[in-house]
């Protein structure tokens, strides 16, 4: 039996599908993906090409994985990747890059995720032969994760672009929550999606299905990866149960993420009150919020201690940095929770030992 909290803000990979989406999963049509006849898992994947302006799309199990087909695609062994220090990509998937692929990544400090054309530009290098690392690729994260949900400026992805085009590399966007951005910016996702080689995006994050991310690319680039995802140990079968959830997602839990970037705005307003300088609205863009704990006095291990004693979930992400992420199973009651334990926190100081 799962444990219940007043309010779990872990992350919005915590979602479970909602009765809706289980009637959807159970009367999916299915076959064996691996021999390509899976009709629901090609419903989705033709969507999601569609929507973000690309070719072709590819199903995979995760959001690493299909960021890691995205870097196997793009960057040969023994050349590099370029992103900010707090990109997925760079420091959460494993060190990936450099064990499936063979590569190595750079990488530029960032404000906050935000991603600045300048900074790619200072670090890439192109046609330096046998003497250096050639750069292959530019990775953007959109809305930035440990950034704290960082919506990134189309007219920097645009000037980036222009400039990688000129010098031969490569862009992949980890797009994750790339439907938080677009709804909080009102961007279409294609015209993200069409700045980019490839794109990837997360089903199973705020968008509520249990599992699965989609790839996109040029119809060679998707005929590449699905050899690549297979030798991953990604090919699956019936995948179509996972895709009818997908699909639901899409449909029906798009618009509603304004409804998670309002609660966090409404729950950061009030921490910002309660603990002048532990949220900076302005930075609040999106569902997840940052807060600087140490500005109540607090260490984040200590903090998050004492919220998990009340009944709210949170993550530390830095030693007085903690991370709170709203989503689908987070409702105005449980945020109305979450508010008061944690405002209450962060107006007494911590006890001394
Ligand atoms: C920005 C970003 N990219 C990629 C991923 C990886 O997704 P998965 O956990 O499905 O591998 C995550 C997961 O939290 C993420 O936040």
């Amino acid at each position: 039996m799962a444990t219940t909290y007043r309010a779990d803000l872990l992350s919005d990979t915590l979602t479970r599908p909602t009765p809706a989406m289980r009637e959807a999963m159970v009367r999916a049509e299915v076959g064996d993906d691996v021999f390509g006849e899976d009709p629901t898992l090609r419903a989705l994947e033709e969507r999601v090409a569609d929507l973000l302006g690309h070719e072709a799309a590819l199903f995979t199990p995760s959001g690493s994985m299909a960021n890691q087909l995205g870097v196997r695609l793009h960057v040969r062994p023994g050349e590099e990747l370029v992103g900010d220090s707090l990109a997925h990509v760079v420091r959460a998937e494993l060190g990936a890059a450099a064990v499936l692929s063979g590569i190595s990544s750079r990488t530029w400090v960032s404000a906050r995720g935000r991603f600045r054309a300048a900074d790619a530009a200072s670090l890439m290098i192109t046609g330096v032969g046998p003497y250096q690392v050639c750069t292959s690729l530019v990775i953007v994260e959109n809305t930035h994760n440990f950034g704290g949900g960082t919506v990134q400026s189309l007219d920097e992805i645009r000037a980036a672009r222009e400039l990688t085009c000129e010098r031969g590399v490569a862009m992949h966007l980890d797009g994750a929550r790339l439907f938080n951005a677009s709804v909080a910016s009102g961007v279409p996702v294609g015209d993200y999606g069409r700045e980019f080689d490839t794109v990837s995006i997360c089903l199973s994050k705020g968008l509520g299905a249990p599992v699965g991310s989609v790839l996109v690319g040029s119809a060679d680039a998707m005929a590449d990866s699905r050899i690549w995802r297979k030798r991953f140990g990604g090919g699956m079968r019936q995948a179509g149960i996972l895709a009818a959830a997908g699909l639901f997602a899409l449909e029906h839990h798009v618009d509603r993420l304004a409804d998670d970037h309002a609660r966090a705005r409404r729950a950061a307003m009030s921490m910002a009150e309660a603990a002048p300088g532990s949220v900076d609205l302005d930075t609040v863009e999106t569902n997840i919020v940052l807060v600087d704990v140490a500005a109540a006095g607090w260490t984040s291990a200590d903090f998050v201690a004492a919220a998990l004693e009340q009944g709210v979930r949170t993550y530390a992400v830095g030693p007085a940095s903690v991370r709170l992420v709203w989503h689908l199973d987070v409702d105005d009651a449980a945020t109305d929770a979450a508010v008061d334990v944690l405002t209450g926190l962060l107006r007494t100081p911590p006890p001394t030992t």
